[in-house]
């Protein structure tokens, strides 16, 4: 694990330490509630105990009596704001909950907020409080009494055209092979380290806003609608953001109630959500099912795929990940069918979640194809194999599809030939041993993005995008490919991220930010180039020269006569209409990939994996994976193999620990704390092996950059399940795999 990182591949850039690591490990870099703000009033919120009905009387007389109480808003004191509609998408508010009441739509919903001049009396004034409710019985998750459905192809823009090919049911009850199974996930929430903080302040009719965010320019026009006032009036700042993983992409409630509270108080009003208060006020990744049906011959052909799922939504918005447009194109199923339905219940409104649609969608798949190989008594690779193909069953090309390369190099370097295939057959003492293994795949999400880079003549550069860090490393490679194009070192680049004063980059979702910032930053670079060596020479600059070409860019300056060149530039994706980057100005990204255009882009991942389950107490130890990744042209070999580790740790989290726990009397969740939501901690994690697979693929944009944050995740869950029935010969379908489930062996 503790290895340096390898020497770069051919397509691949340096191995950079991250730039801002220094900041990070000193405390220097300044997250969102470090800002410090003039005289700050602190806001604390209450949320609702009850998730269906309303509020029927409200009392703050004890808490407004609490010494440093300055105000209380509930919804008899706040405004009607303007009602924003649901967007499950860049900017868009989270929720259709948008109030404070009087109407309730799930538990934990803002009803409170009380400011003060100490957070500690907005605390002590909001546990005074004294709000009365009339409850109705709520709708809780799949199976509650009073849920709705709903074909998701009605109701959510993703799904309403999900894939199809052919007569699978024809093909499916003529296959010489079945499988019939259901799968099934749990809710999950993200958790990030930093919790959901918002400081605004205002000057005069301007609002500066300091919030984690994965999309700035979506939460300064979101929040400008939803006040009601011009975006130019509003400035949203998010210089680092502490895990975010799909939480921190979307506008919700607290932002502007804290907004509102500020222009009220005429008061900076800083806001810190408390660790359970995330858990309601904030999206999560809802639960799903999957009925799964494949049919094959007796050689392992897949003819037929049906794939039926079913997630868990709140009452009004129809929230869809569909992971079936993935799990669809995998493999060369010669007929498909797929189908999305949605579950209203009384909950908050779910949303991105790392790798939204295919975490839950591929464990299924991926678990399927497990099962299917047993029934074949097949070796999972070679079941993978039949069924590689560059098209898929809609006879749709990949631009490019390296996974049984992948699955070539992990196992080779897990040693997958030494597998005994008998279940059960592998035991070290006491230990039972399991190898599984299973596919990773993401959509290659590429979108508009600007950018601007400044270049003195002493060869020093600036690059201002409104991209974002998540702890990703964005600082890093978005320097690196200004320092490769323009041919200085990275020590001389300073890079600006995370303003919406800064030009615009689409929301950092859907693993898109390298391809989109490095596109845009290349393409800027490009136009400097030009400028100070002309057309002919536009290749030095647009190779990665790795070297210091500072002598020959003093000459050009000299020149030129000039101390500084500094050039805007706008990137498309291909598929972007003309108006995509006055959108994405206006706070609506557009991301191309996955299936959406003429090819497939895709990334994609093979990961094999070692469980051990002991005998006697069922302890589940993951002491091995191996993953090997083809993502096309990788910026920085050190930060993707951080960003693979770090999504193989969260695999084996889905595996074995994470879950909400839902009370199903009163719809709330149960374990909303970092003590009862289990997640690994470094005893759960122990070898770990990342494979960089070089590819090349120039289809899916100009660098040839396929995102990668988000692929390492998918499949892990797959993997370790499939391990474990080989260990033990007990199947589980329902995630996680904790030990009271093997308890029958
Ligand atoms: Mo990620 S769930 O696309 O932020």
């Amino acid at each position: 694990m503790n290895r340096a990182a390898p020497e770069p591949k051919a397509n691949m850039g340096q191995p950079a330490p991250r730039i801002d690591g220094r900041q990070k490990v000193t405390g220097e870099a300044r997250y969102s509630s470090d800002v410090s703000v003039s005289n700050p009033a602190y806001a604390y919120l209450v949320t609702s105990p009850i998730a269906k009905g309303r509020i029927v009387r409200i009392d703050l007389r004890d808490a407004r009596a609490v010494p440093g109480v300055l105000d209380i808003l509930t919804y008899e004191s706040m405004p009607d704001l303007k009602e924003v509609p649901f967007g499950a998408g860049g900017g868009g508010p989270t929720t259709s909950w948008q109030d404070m009441g009087p109407e309730i739509g799930h538990e934990g919903q803002i009803v409170g907020m009380v400011l003060a001049d100490t957070f500690e009396a907005a605390r002590e004034g909001a546990y005074r409080t004294k709000f009365e409710y009339e409850s109705e019985m709520p709708s809780s998750s799949f199976g509650s009494p009073g849920i709705t459905k709903e074909d998701a192809s009605k109701a959510s823009a993703r799904a309403k055209k999900l894939p199809q090919a052919g007569n699978a049911e024809g093909a499916y009850a003529s296959a010489a092979v079945k499988l019939d199974q259901t799968y099934g996930t749990p809710t999950q929430h993200h958790n990030a380290m930093e919790l959901f903080t918002t400081t605004c302040v205002w000057n005069g009719n301007e609002l500066t806003v300091y919030e984690p965010s994965q999309f700035v320019y979506g939460l300064k026009n979101g929040l400008a609608k939803k006040l009601a006032i011009p975006p130019e009036q509003v400035r949203a700042v998010s210089t680092f953001v502490g895990g975010a993983f799909g939480s921190k992409g979307q506008l919700s409630p607290r932002t502007w109630f804290t907004a509102y509270a500020a222009r009220k108080l005429n008061r900076p009003v800083k806001l810190v959500a408390t660790r359970d208060q995330g858990f309601t006020i904030q999206t999560y990744r809802a639960e799903t099912q999957h009925h799964i049906r494949m049919g094959a011959s007796r050689d392992g052909k897949i003819t037929a795929f049906i794939h039926e799922g079913e997630e868990v939504t709140s009452r009004p918005d129809p929230y869809a990940v569909a992971g079936v447009e993935d799990s669809a194109r995998l493999y060369r199923f010669g007929t498909v069918k797929t189908h999305v339905t949605l579950v209203h219940a009384d909950r908050n409104t779910p949303g991105f979640m790392r790798s939204p649609p295919v975490v839950p969608y591929i464990y299924a798949l991926e678990s399927a194809m497990d099962d299917l190989a047993i029934k074949l008594e097949m070796d999972p690779v070679e079941l993978r194999r039949v069924n590689d193909s560059m098209t898929d069953a809609t006879g749709k090309p990949w631009s490019s599809r390296h996974l049984m390369q992948c699955y070539d190099e992990a196992a080779a370097v897990f040693g997958w030939s030494k597998r005994d295939a008998k279940v059960g057959g592998m035991r070290d003492g006491d230990w039972m041993v399991g190898w599984g293994c299973a596919s990773a795949v993401y959509p290659t999400h590429v979108g508009a993005c600007a950018a601007r880079v400044r270049l003195t003549a002493s060869g020093h550069a600036q690059v201002a995008i409104a991209a974002h860090e998540l702890g990703t490393g964005a600082y890093t490679v978005i320097g690196q490919i200004a320092a490769e194009r323009l041919g200085i070192p990275l020590n001389k680049v300073e890079v600006a991220l995370g303003d919406s004063d800064l030009p615009p980059a689409p929301v950092a979702g859907g693993s898109n930010t390298t391809a989109s910032a490095c596109n845009a930053v290349a393409k800027a670079c490009a136009a400097i180039h030009r400028k100070l060596y002309g057309a002919t020479t536009e290749t030095v600059g647009g190779g990665m020269a790795h070297t210091d070409e500072r002598p020959r860019l003093e000459q050009a300056f000299k020149q030129l006569g000039v101390g500084a060149l500094e050039e805007y530039a706008e990137f498309l994706p291909p598929g972007a209409g003309p108006d995509a980057m006055k959108k994405l100005y206006a706070g609506t990204p557009y991301l191309s990939g996955g299936s959406k255009g003429e090819k497939l882009m895709y990334a994609l991942g093979a990961e094999f994996v070692e469980v051990r389950v002991h005998s006697l107490t069922r302890e589940i130890r993951v002491p091995r994976i191996v993953g090997a990744f083809a993502a096309g042209h990788i910026m920085n070999p050190r930060t993707a193999r951080s960003q693979y580790m770090g999504a193989m740790i969260w695999g084996i989290s889905s595996a074995l620990h994470e879950a909400t726990e839902i009370d199903k009397r009163v719809a709330r969740y149960v374990n909303d704390n970092l003590a009862d939501y289990l997640v690994p901690v470094n005893a759960d994690v122990q070898q770990l092996e990342v494979i960089l697979v070089p590819e090349e693929d120039n289809f899916v944009n100009p660098i040839g950059i396929k995102g990668i944050g988000e692929l390492g995740n998918v499949g892990t869950a797959a993997a370790v399940a499939n391990a474990v029935y080989h260990a033990t010969g007990i199947r589980v379908r329902q995630l996680p795999i904790r030990l009271e489930k093997l308890l029958a062996v």
